[in-house]
């Protein structure tokens, strides 16, 4: 129904690919599934964790925030049409 997946660089476990099935979305599978992934990677002794994504991506925004995660400095590339 959910998955994730997560890669240690150094100290950090950075965790991509987090997916709820569609049928499934909205009820806190993908909360629960990145948090107890991030709990095992804290008792394998990583010290931070990071991940990435798009910011019109609200759904993925509203998991990382509630999990704790905070943006870095952001480059934001603008275009518009000519
Ligand atoms: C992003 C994704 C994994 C979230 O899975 P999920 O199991 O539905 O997530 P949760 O239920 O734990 O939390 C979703 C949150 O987004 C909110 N949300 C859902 N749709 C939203 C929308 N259109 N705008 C704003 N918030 C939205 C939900 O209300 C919930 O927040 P809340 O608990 O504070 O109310 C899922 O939408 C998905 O698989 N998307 C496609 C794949 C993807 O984009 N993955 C991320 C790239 S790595």
């Amino acid at each position: 129904m959910a998955c994730t997946r997560l890669t240690g660089r150094g100290p950090r476990a950075e965790s991509e690919q987090t997916v709820t099935a569609r049928a499934h979305r909205g009820r806190g599978l993908a909360t629960a599934l990145k948090a107890h992934a991030l709990a095992w990677a804290q008792g394998e002794g990583f010290t931070h964790a990071s991940t990435g994504g798009t910011v019109l991506n609200l759904p993925m925004l509203r998991v990382n925030t509630r999990l704790g995660y905070v943006p870095e400095a952001l480059w934001v590339t603008w275009e518009r049409r000519l």
